[in-house]
């Protein structure tokens, strides 16, 4: 079976080689000349538009995904013509824009932080009485790693902040005072089997993720695969998504979903009995999902803009390094390191190791 991808990033890289012992193979389309994940399958050079190179990638796929949610709707559309594609275009359209997401989640019945529109610098100067300081304005759109967002703390902010994200359609949010962030990741196959993961506890930095450690029993957890399950039952969803949240006290805030594989999830791969790329694979494919079970305490370190020497990281042991094979650029995700053990003392100890060597590394 082939499984066509947009997108040869490091999450289609993952997705390849979790399909391999299934004996899958891949095709990506992807307009970087050199991507990472062309080494494990056939890349097609070309934009995201070119109907010529979309149509030769459904008519060489059996079924069809993508690593990013930026893809353009009509280009989904145009591919199911052909070949199904998984996850629905409707979890695209809705989650691409920030402000039709929260109004998503919202009518779910899910906590949302307080939002409002902020189409001009008038129209955001409006909505600062209700919404409060501290806050943040994001763009409506094409955001990521914390990309097109500003933290206002007082009104003097306000003009700067506009011009910041350059008059771009946005969307200010109250600032949350989270106990702590987590994400719940879970996969639904073709025919509806779900399966949920253990929820990962995140830190993030200016924006971006560092470190996430899967959880055990965590107090959250039945409340974070209700939310979760009810986004996937309304978008009638296939494949793995992620959903990260705010903890306050006892209540969960949804944050933002993710139509796809999440960086939140790596330490799936060797955390899980089945990680999350070969349950997105099979439920695209509507084969039986693998157990979500974890295999003792398990995080991830992510190496962003610069990768620790190699021989430090593999000189500790339980500790599993995965180099995306990208050049190195500034505020770039290049690699990262797992963590698995069955000796809690010995994953504390990890966790230091590795956030060490990440400090001294890291130049975003
Ligand atoms: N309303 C908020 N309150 C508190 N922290 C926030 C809020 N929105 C975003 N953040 C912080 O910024 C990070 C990135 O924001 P997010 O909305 O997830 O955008 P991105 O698409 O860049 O991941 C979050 O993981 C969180 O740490
Ligand atoms: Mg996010």
């Amino acid at each position: 079976m082939v499984i066509g991808i947009l997108g040869a990033g490091q999450l289609a890289r993952m997705l390849a080689l979790a399909g391999k012992p299934l004996g899958l193979k891949f095709i990506f389309l992807d307009p970087t000349p050199i991507a990472c994940a062309a080494d494990v399958g056939k890349h097609l050079i070309g934009d995201y538009t070119d109907k010529a190179l979309l149509t030769q990638l459904a008519d060489e796929a059996d079924v069809i995904t993508y690593e990013f949610e930026n893809v353009p709707v009509d280009i989904i559309d145009f591919l199911n013509q052909q070949t199904p594609v998984y996850p629905p275009a409707k979890a695209l359209l809705i989650g691409q824009d920030r402000i039709t997401e929260k109004t998503f989640l919202q009518g779910l019945g899910l906590a949302t932080a307080p939002f409002s529109d902020a189409s001009s610098l008038a129209e955001l100067q409006a909505s600062m009485p209700e919404i409060g300081y501290p806050a943040i304005l994001k763009t409506r759109r094409l955001g990521y790693d914390g990309k097109g967002q500003v933290v206002l703390r007082s009104a003097a902010d306000l003009a700067d902040a506009w011009e910041a994200i350059k008059n771009a359609p946005a969307v200010v949010e109250g600032f949350v005072p989270f106990d702590r962030e987590i994400s719940i990741i879970a996969s639904r196959s073709v025919s509806g089997e779900v399966a949920y993961y253990p929820v990962s506890e995140n830190n993030h930095e200016k924006g971006i993720l560092r470190l996430a450690q899967s959880t055990q029993d965590d107090p959250m957890q039945a409340q974070a695969e209700r939310y979760i399950h009810t986004i996937m039952t309304a978008l009638d969803y296939v494949g793995t998504i992620a959903l990260e949240l705010f903890v306050v006290g006892e209540t969960l805030i949804a944050n933002e979903f993710a139509p796809r594989v999440h960086n939140s999830g790596h330490w799936t791969i060797e955390g899980s009995e089945t990680s999350q790329f070969e349950n997105h694979l099979r439920a695209v494919m509507d084969m039986p999902l693998g157990s979500t079970d974890s295999l003792g305490y398990a995080a991830m370190q992510n190496f962003i803009g610069n990768v620790p020497a190699t021989e430090k990281l593999l000189s500790l042991s339980q500790v599993h390094l995965h180099l995306y094979d990208k050049a190195a650029r500034k505020g770039r995700k290049l690699a990262h390191a797992t963590i698995r053990t069955d000796s809690l003392e010995h994953y504390t100890d990890l966790i230091s190791s590795l956030t060490e060597l990440a400090k001294h590394s890291d130049d975003s």
